[in-house]
């Protein structure tokens, strides 16, 4: 596996990891957004879902919970956060497949999941690892595999445009901002790509994000005709 030295943790500084969760149920759509982005997803008993940069484990857990036959995964690079996530998912009794790994080379075989979702981690990549994330994503997805993505996104009206201004060079969210993750998308292989839904959150624009790997090369040949 690829040494991932540096990294953006979940809540920007390390010391602020544990204070993750209180904030986000108090200043995010957080449940709201989750639970859309899981219903979208309409995973079926049996399947293998992966949550890339799982963080402190929510979604993952809501996946789980939500799925209970499905088997899911969670990977995050950082060991503190990945705790978080295991005493969450022993104190509600679930057993998910909890992993440390980068997002850019991730420790899974090619077509080995069913769906893969990334929830408010490709704001903490570099362009160059947003576009091999989704690289990596659309390799460990089976062929008609689905992506499920949350982050922040284009904005939709003047609050959001004034938002993102001022928060256009926190973390990696300027690509973000300038509507970019579709097209990086589509350039990993992924069709179609499309928008479903988006939050107005108090640090801009969250979007909901639907990606598909093709079942195979000749669905887009002919699709493209
Ligand atoms: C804002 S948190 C989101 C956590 C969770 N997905 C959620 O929706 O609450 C971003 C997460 O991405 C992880 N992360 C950052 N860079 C990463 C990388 N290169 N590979 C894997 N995880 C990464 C951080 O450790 C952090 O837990």
């Amino acid at each position: 596996m690829k040494k991932q030295s540096r990294y953006i943790p979940a809540f920007h500084f390390h010391w602020l990891t544990r204070w993750y969760d209180p904030m986000m149920r108090l200043f995010f759509p957080e449940e709201a957004l989750k639970t859309a982005l899981i219903a979208q997803a309409h995973i079926q008993p049996g399947q293998d879902v992966l949550d890339i940069g799982c963080g402190t484990g929510t979604l993952t857990l809501m996946i789980k919970q939500t799925h209970p036959n499905a088997t899911v995964y969670g990977l995050d690079v950082d060991p503190q956060v990945l705790d978080i996530a295991r005493r969450k998912t022993e104190q509600a009794g679930e057993t998910i497949v909890l992993q440390q790994g980068s997002a850019t080379c991730l420790p899974y075989s090619d077509q080995s999941f069913d769906r893969v979702f990334a929830s408010l981690v490709l704001h903490h990549l570099t362009r160059q690892d947003k576009q091999q994330m989704l690289r990596e994503a659309f390799r460990v997805l089976k062929p008609g595999g689905e992506l499920y993505v949350a982050d922040f996104g284009k904005p939709h009206d003047s609050l959001m445009w004034l938002i993102s201004w001022l928060v256009r060079w926190f973390e990696e969210v300027h690509d973000n901002i300038l509507g970019l993750l579709p097209g990086f998308m589509a350039d990993a292989g992924f069709h179609p790509v499309g928008e479903m839904t988006c939050y107005r959150t108090l640090l801009g624009s969250v979007a909901l994000y639907h990606a598909c790997k093709p079942m195979c090369h000749e669905d887009l040949a002919e699709e493209n005709v």
